[in-house]
Formats: structure tokens, sequence, C-alpha cells
């Protein structure tokens, strides 16, 4: 049986120190947990993205600890390799330090690695409570799902030099905190690529060009398995979508036209034993 080599904060450093992308996906579920691990994916995401892609919710809002718990189980019984973060809900580390600190624990005893939670020089003390917990946090700035009404909408960030600056000046304070990276969605390559040349921390980059230490992407996204929204920046490699229908088509033409269960699909009783049960039930 061959071990498998599992990805750590180290090495991701290793990476980053050889310029080696790192390569991040955000799923939710034991299937796509074991092929992302196969594929070789070096981190993954719970993301409370799990609302609109897999609940059919309006936006991340709604979520809470327990579902994303119950999600990020399934995760960590699947990939064995990958560096798995989980992803703070709404108001599970907006309301007080000692939650925030709680709650990412919470994350940590089903065997995440490492959490990630939304926001800049804001919650750079519940950022310090949480690694002085122990407790790997890597931040994520620019457009911010939890806090897309403060910003006006699901809106690219970092367009003007007022607005990169502020991200840049938000990184600095979660790199100070101790956080082990950040996270930029959405926004524009010249602030993504301020951000990693003026940091010393990991950066990655989901919508903000090349040049940070790594890139993460939805895995509906990447598969196809949207129901046809799909951000700007997001590259599909699949069509999972158009197969499923496909597939639940030719089952459904089966059954009406009585094609399946053929022979091959059906059990029998023992030799006898039917002529046995008609003597018996006539
Ligand atoms: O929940 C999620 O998928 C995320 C990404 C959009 C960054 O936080």
């Amino acid at each position: 049986m061959s071990t498998v080599q599992k990805v750590t904060l180290r090495t991701l450093n290793q990476m980053k120190d050889k310029s080696e992308k790192i390569v991040w996906v955000v799923l939710y579920d034991w299937p796509t947990a074991v092929l992302a691990d196969q594929a070789g994916v070096d981190m993954i995401l719970v993301g409370d993205s799990v609302a609109m892609t897999m609940l059919g919710l309006p936006n991340t809002l709604p979520i809470t600890m327990d579902v994303m718990l119950h999600h990020a189980e399934a995760v960590t019984r699947g990939a064995k390799r990958a560096f798995i973060v989980g992803d703070m809900p709404f108001m599970s580390y907006q309301a007080s330090i000692d939650e925030a600190v709680v709650n990412a624990g919470e994350f940590m005893r089903i065997g995440c690695d490492a959490i990630k939670l939304e926001g800049g020089a804001t919650y750079a003390p519940t950022v310090e409570a949480i690694v002085r917990a122990g407790i790997p946090v890597i931040g994520h700035l620019g457009l911010t799902p939890q806090s897309a009404s403060m910003l006006g909408g699901y809106r690219m960030q970092g367009r003007d030099a007022a607005s990169a600056k502020k991200i840049l000046d938000d990184a600095l304070a979660l790199e100070e905190a101790g956080a082990f990276g950040v996270l930029l969605e959405n926004v524009t390559s010249e602030t993504a690529n301020l951000v990693a040349s003026k940091t010393r921390f990991l950066t990655f980059s989901i919508g903000g060009g090349p040049d940070t230490d790594g890139q993460l992407l939805l895995s509906h996204d990447i598969l196809g398995f949207t129901m046809g929204l799909k951000p700007r920046f997001a590259k599909t490699y699949g069509n999972i979508a158009e197969q499923v229908r496909h597939v639940f088509e030719e089952y459904r033409r089966d059954v009406k036209e009585r094609k399946y269960p053929s022979e091959e699909y059906l059990a029998h009783m023992r030799e006898g034993e039917y002529e046995k049960l008609i003597k018996e039930t006539t």
C-alpha cells in the first residue's frame, strides 16, 4: 500500500520558494474530494459558496457552522493528501473573538488543516487569537461575499489606486497578525500583483490574475456543473451539467420504454422454488 505525502503549510511554503504554483479548488463532498486528491490538487477549500452551488440559495449568508462542518467532514474523509481549509461562515467569527476561536477549533477537530475568514485589518485581533490557539488562518480580501451588501454588490475590487492601497494595507495587517496567507477574490491583476510583491506570506487569487503563489477556482465552475451562472474569470474544463442531464434523460427513456430493467439486472429464485411457490399460492 502506498503512503500519501500529506500537503502541509511547510510544503506550501516550499512550493512558494521554488516558484511552483499552488493549485487550490473549492469543493464540498466526499466523491469530488477523492477525485481532486487523486488528481493531485494541492489545497481544498470547503467554501460557504456551498449555499449557492449545492443548496440553490441566493447568497452565502444563511450558511451555519453546522452546515459547514457537515460538508467539511465529508471532504476530510475523501482527501488524504490535499491541505484542507474550512471556510468560516457568516456570523461565526464577526460577533466575538472567543466565538471565532471556538468555531475555528471545530473545523480543526473534524480534520481540517486551516480556516479562512473574510476581512482585513478589522479582523487582525481575531486572526491573532485564532493563530495563538494553534490554528492556521488564511485571510480573504477583495470581493468578500459575506459583506457584498457593504461593497454595493458582487463588484470587482481594486479598480482605483485608493481601493488597491486599502487591499494592500489589509493584507499587510493580516500578515502582521500571523495569517499564513491571503486569498484575493475578483480584484484587478494590478492589485493582486501589488499584494504578491509587497508581502511575504502566501498569496492566492480567484479572479485576480497570474501573479499570486496559487490559484483558486470553484469545482462547479471548472466542471461546468453550474446552472448557467459563472463568474467572468472562471475557466470551464468540462460540461458535467450537460452530461448529468443527458444521463437522466436516458434513464427516463429506458424506464418509459420498458428497456430497464432488462434480464441482466434481474435476480431469480433458486431452481424449482418458483414452481413450488405457484403450487402453494394457487
Ligand atoms: O466559499 C467560497 O467558495 C469562497 C470562494 C469564492 C473564495 O470563499
